[in-house]
């Protein structure tokens, strides 16, 4: 089956989805039938269509060579993603474009329109989850469309599939994790000396950070991440005014070498108890799991009343798992349909 493909966002995420699709093209074939053609792709300069499809490294190389979607020949002039989406023959829509912290769009809109034309919906983007999470899962169901975002949480980690698929008729009390990588590596950067700035640099280098790094040095990216998985996985229903959030920009080095000193360590720790969702630095025991969960790592602990806690972690250096995720998804999706 072929699936036609609108990529927005040709950024960290987006050129290592491309990479991955066209080395595991094959294996995608092969073991679920499912042949990916990109025929949309959209940044910050526009939108291209090619109806017969996009070779992957031709994008990742005109992207490399510090060109544009305007500098292509299939460049649409004068119409937005929004537009080109409302009549594009297409099934899938894959969504990488910044985080919009205060309303969602431009990507809210644009998955509305995908949704109520029957398009499925693979986002990395937070946004248009938290904004409208209810909204979004009736339009998908009214319109027969699949939406997926697990590449939203915690990069690779699967933490909203394990609670969906693998744990069928828990009750889950309570969820603790270390949600973010880049202030998770900052926070060992700076007890091993690295001055905060240049922990940061490492982070937006390696594509780990987010293109405005306030969201996850002040805490914004773990708690648009514990609201999904609040919503997802406890029923919650809630929206980031219920989240206390705090995040590390007033941790010293000092604070972070006396801890140690004690044999503690201080991680950002997001978590859900009660009704109660917060995400603030905490000074955890080096026996705590979460106290355990160090440098590129991210983590989660999950409470319940059948399945015991489970504890996950992930190792995610630069966000080639978070593309896997969203390819992950869209298999997903597809197979199941
Ligand atoms: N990086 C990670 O580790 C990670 C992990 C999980 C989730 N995410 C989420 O994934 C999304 C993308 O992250 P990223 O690191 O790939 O960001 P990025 O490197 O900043 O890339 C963003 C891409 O979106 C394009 N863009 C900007 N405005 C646009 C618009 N209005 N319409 C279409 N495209 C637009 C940019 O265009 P130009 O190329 O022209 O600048 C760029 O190609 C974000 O929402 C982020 O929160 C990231």
């Amino acid at each position: 089956m072929i699936i036609k493909i609108a990529l927005i966002g040709l950024g960290n995420v987006h050129k290592r989805l491309l990479k991955i699709i066209d080395d595991k093209k094959q294996r995608i074939e092969n073991e679920y039938d499912l042949t990916f053609q990109i025929v949309m792709i959209a940044d910050s300069t526009g939108v291209a269509v090619k109806e017969d499809g996009y070779n992957e490294k031709f994008i990742i190389d005109h992207k490399a060579a510090n060109k544009s979607v305007k500098d292509l020949p299939d460049f649409i002039e004068a119409r937005t993603v929004h537009d080109v989406l409302k009549d594009l023959d297409c099934q899938l829509v894959f969504e990488s474009s910044p985080v919009n912290l205060k309303t969602g769009e431009p990507a809210l809109s644009t998955v509305k329109t995908a949704l109520s034309r029957g398009i499925s919906v693979v986002l990395a983007n937070k946004g248009p989850i938290v904004m409208e999470f209810s909204k979004l899962h009736q339009l998908a169901q009214q319109n027969n469309a699949g939406l997926a975002y697990s590449a939203t949480v915690c990069g690779g980690l699967p933490v909203l599939n394990i609670a969906k698929r693998d744990m069928i008729g828990a009750d889950i009390s309570k969820i603790r994790g270390v949600f973010n990588g880049t202030t998770n590596f900052m926070l060992d950067g700076m007890l091993n000396g690295m001055a905060y700035d240049d922990a940061l640099k490492e982070a937006q280098e390696r594509g780990a950070a987010e293109a405005d790094p306030s969201l996850d040095v002040e805490g914004w990216d773990t708690a648009f991440k514990l609201v999904i998985i609040a919503n997802s996985m406890l029923g919650a229903n809630i929206g980031l005014k219920d989240v206390d959030v705090n995040g590390i920009t007033n941790i010293t080095q000092q604070q972070l070498e006396t801890e140690a000193a004690k044999g503690n360590t201080i991680k950002l720790v997001a978590s859900a108890e009660d009704g109660k969702y917060s995400v603030k630095p905490m000074v955890l025991t080096k026996d705590d799991f979460l106290g355990q969960c160090n440098g590129w790592e991210m983590a989660v602990e999950i409470h319940t009343d059948i399945y015991g806690i489970n504890y996950h972690k992930l190792w995610e250096r630069e966000p080639i798992p978070t593309a896997a995720s969203m390819l992950r998804d869209a298999v997903n999706i597809f197979n199941s349909k």
